[in-house]
């Protein structure tokens, strides 16, 4: 098969690795890739906004399958607009990326169908805003409603935060903003669950618990994420039941109802309290990092598994997971979430040895010359498998260690609420 990866960071570097595993493929690309994927596929310099390229550039290559790895064109209607051309695409339609696109459209699908998440108010003018947070007990949350790449959410502990929050997402931080939505603030433990969908039936695609805080101890600034753990501490099976019975079945019962076309993953962002779990977010693909934590210890065949989706046959197979604990540790440019400096070249990266429980998944990386060199914020994701999370974070740390790049900064805590130190 001739399969394309839309996206460019460690999430689709560890999509197009556990495709390149399949024996099932000829040849794979990459739109527009990293460093990391140029070394197992074919990284083809396109934006992914623009979907007329993209779709010329699927049709002339022949390509069996594209899957969408990054929620921006999920939200745009990538997937609608490549399936109307006869092009075959692993993610959900322009409707149902709605769950990630408008916060209001999934909490109003929370209140038609009873699910549980922190209560709201929408409102949709600066004043009115104010006026409403003037009375209100904190610490509360407000957001943006629409896409803000993990950003648009203040936790505020008084009314002077919940004011910067108004006038940040009125003033345009976050795009145009037209809504925004107060939330009462869930206490408790977050976790990741995802799911598999094929439009009829669904797999439970394992749990993860990613860190967005850029420091040590959950202090700092909210980045896209700093690293991750697989599975979560809090998974059995009695709070799964809960969360399938009463947060996504009735979502996709609602999508179905609406005729919405849902194949993809599905990640809800989920706090549990008391063992009760509260929606707090969709996404409508994987995460980043979880999913290079996940991929790894998946045993099945990657590729097998997303042609029976595609064909509406995921009921007919078994998902397999590897019986290991698995971490994430990313390395960063300093300076990251702010201000960093990007073309840094990462001198020793071709030369590290790695055992085969080990990933280095790359995200804001460039090749030049045969030499890597940074381009993001976040640059690398190191990856490891082992019998415990401890083991698995030493392992990765000290991978990091090895690599010879001065101008990296990662969290040596990852994971810290599985592992006794
Ligand atoms: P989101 O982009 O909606 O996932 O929000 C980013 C982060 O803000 C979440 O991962 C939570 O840590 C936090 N958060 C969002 N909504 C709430 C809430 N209602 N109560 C407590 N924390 C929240
Ligand atoms: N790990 C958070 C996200 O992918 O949105």
């Amino acid at each position: 098969m001739r399969i394309a990866i839309i996206g460019s960071g460690g999430r689709e570097h560890s999509i197009c690795q556990k495709i390149y595993e399949s024996k099932k493929v000829e040849k794979i690309y990459c739109i527009p890739g990293n460093g990391g994927s140029s070394q197992i596929a074919e990284n083809i310099k396109i934006n992914i906004k623009n979907f007329d390229e993209i779709s010329n550039f699927l049709k002339n290559n022949k390509i069996d399958l594209t899957i969408v790895g990054p929620e921006e064109p999920l939200v745009d209607g990538i997937v609608d607009y490549l399936n109307d051309k006869q092009i075959k695409v692993f993610g959900p339609d322009k409707f149902c990326s709605q769950l990630e696109g408008s916060k209001i459209f999934t909490k109003k699908i929370c209140e038609i169908e009873n699910i549980p998440t922190a209560k709201f108010k929408i409102l949709n003018n600066i004043e009115d805003s104010k006026k409403y947070l003037k009375n209100q007990l904190y610490p509360l949350v407000v957001k943006a409603d629409g896409l803000a790449a993990g950003k648009g959410v203040y936790i505020c502990e008084n009314f002077s935060d919940a004011e910067k929050a108004v006038d940040e997402i009125f003033e345009g931080k976050f795009g145009t903003a037209k809504d925004l939505l107060v939330e009462e603030f869930l206490s408790g433990e977050e976790m990741s669950f995802f799911i598999l969908y094929d439009n009829y039936s669904f797999k439970v695609f394992n749990t993860a618990q990613d860190h967005k805080r850029v420091f040590e101890g959950d202090i700092g600034k909210n980045t896209g994420g700093m690293g991750a753990y697989c599975p979560s501490r809090l998974r059995d099976s009695e709070l799964e039941e809960k969360i399938i019975n009463k947060i996504i079945k009735p979502t996709l019962g609602y999508l179905k109802k609406q005729r919405g076309t849902y194949i993809g993953f599905l990640y809800a962002g989920l706090m549990i309290k008391d063992n009760e779990p509260y929606l707090i977010e969709y996404n409508v693909r994987m995460g980043d990092p979880e999913c290079q934590t996940i991929l790894p210890i998946l045993e099945n065949d990657f590729v097998d598994v997303l042609n029976n989706c595609m064909e509406g046959k995921l009921a007919k197979i078994k998902l397999n997971w590897k019986n290991k604990k698995s971490v994430c540790v990313v390395l960063a440019s300093k300076g990251y979430p702010d201000k960093f400096e990007k073309g840094i070249i990462i001198e020793n990266l071709q030369d590290i040895k790695i055992s085969n429980d080990q990933y280095i998944f790359h995200a804001g990386t460039e090749i030049r010359d045969n030499n890597f060199y940074s381009s993001g914020g976040r640059v690398l994701n190191i990856v490891s498998l082992d019998e415990n999370f401890k083991s698995a974070r030493k392992k990765s740390i000290d991978l990091i260690k090895k690599i010879n790049w001065k101008n990296g900064h990662f969290r040596k805590d990852i994971g810290y609420k599985v592992i006794d130190n």
